[in-house]
């Protein structure tokens, strides 16, 4: 369910954090709020997470484990600063090709800066585009990876859609997502952290507390671990499992396209 309903006027609605919004107006929403945090989101993933995205980050690499083979192929969904991207080719041990695709382009200019820095811009291509209409040919890619992405493409069954088109037969498929806490004590900590913590942060860090306001919210609409993992299997793909991370602060989806 990616929450989208029709109206009484007939139009399509989705959520945008609490709100509901007309469909085709979430992505121009979401584009702002990433356009402005682009310079500050690494920092900000950092003092929001505690540092712990790095831990979740690597667990999603080292499930996939990808082979040290030339011509191994990674596509990289709202990819942004390229973290997943860099992981997955250093893992390789430089042999994988990665794709970052991100529809969002300060998004992706940091990532490109950062390649180059990491020497990776030969094994790295950046594309603006969006994870609803992947401009690839079907079976192209090895493996798909969206980290932290997925919540906030408008119509989340398209983006799986075309994410199991894209891929190889015997392609992988990892989401790395928020998801729900289920432990008393700390569901009720990461709440007021969430609520109160991340907008203040976000605001003394990069002057913009509504963005950060509409990240958190846009986490408790994202559908519960067991209901993903069947949107995940009816978009084609099988063994579908996951694994939570901190108590279910993040959890890893991951399903084969066989
Ligand atoms: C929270 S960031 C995650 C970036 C990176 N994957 C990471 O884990 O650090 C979410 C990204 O999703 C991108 N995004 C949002 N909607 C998208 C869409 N429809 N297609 C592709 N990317 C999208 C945003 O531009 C943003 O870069």
């Amino acid at each position: 369910m990616s929450e989208q309903r029709t109206t009484a006027q007939g139009g399509m609605e989705t959520s945008y954090g609490f709100r509901s919004v007309a469909s085709g107006e979430k992505q121009g929403r979401v584009n702002q709020v990433f356009h402005s945090v682009a310079k500050r989101y690494d920092m900000m993933n950092d003092l929001m997470s505690a540092g712990m995205h790095r831990l979740w980050k690597d667990g999603m690499v080292a499930w996939l484990n990808p082979p040290p083979r030339p011509g191994w192929k990674l596509l990289d969904v709202a990819g942004g600063t390229g973290d997943i991207a860099f992981r997955v080719v250093e893992a390789s041990r430089g042999n994988a090709h990665a794709t970052v695709l991100d529809i969002n382009g300060s998004m992706l200019e940091v990532g490109r800066d950062r390649a180059a820095r990491r020497g990776l811009a030969e094994a790295t291509t950046f594309v603006e585009a969006n994870a609803e209409e992947l401009p690839f040919e079907d079976a192209s890619f090895d493996a798909y990876t969206i980290a932290f992405g997925i919540r906030n493409v408008p119509r989340i069954d398209a983006a799986l859609s075309e994410a199991y088109r894209v891929l190889k037969p015997g392609g992988r498929f990892l989401c790395l997502e928020f998801s729900e806490v289920d432990m008393p004590l700390l569901d009720r900590a990461y709440e007021a952290w969430s609520f109160n913590a991340i907008p203040q942060i976000g605001r003394m860090v990069t002057g913009d507390a509504e963005s950060y306001r509409y990240l958190v919210e846009s986490i408790r609409k994202f559908p519960r671990q067991g209901e993903f993992a069947a949107m995940i299997g009816r978009a084609g793909f099988e063994r579908v499992t996951w694994r939570d991370y901190s108590g279910g602060i993040a959890a890893l989806h991951s399903g084969w396209k066989l």
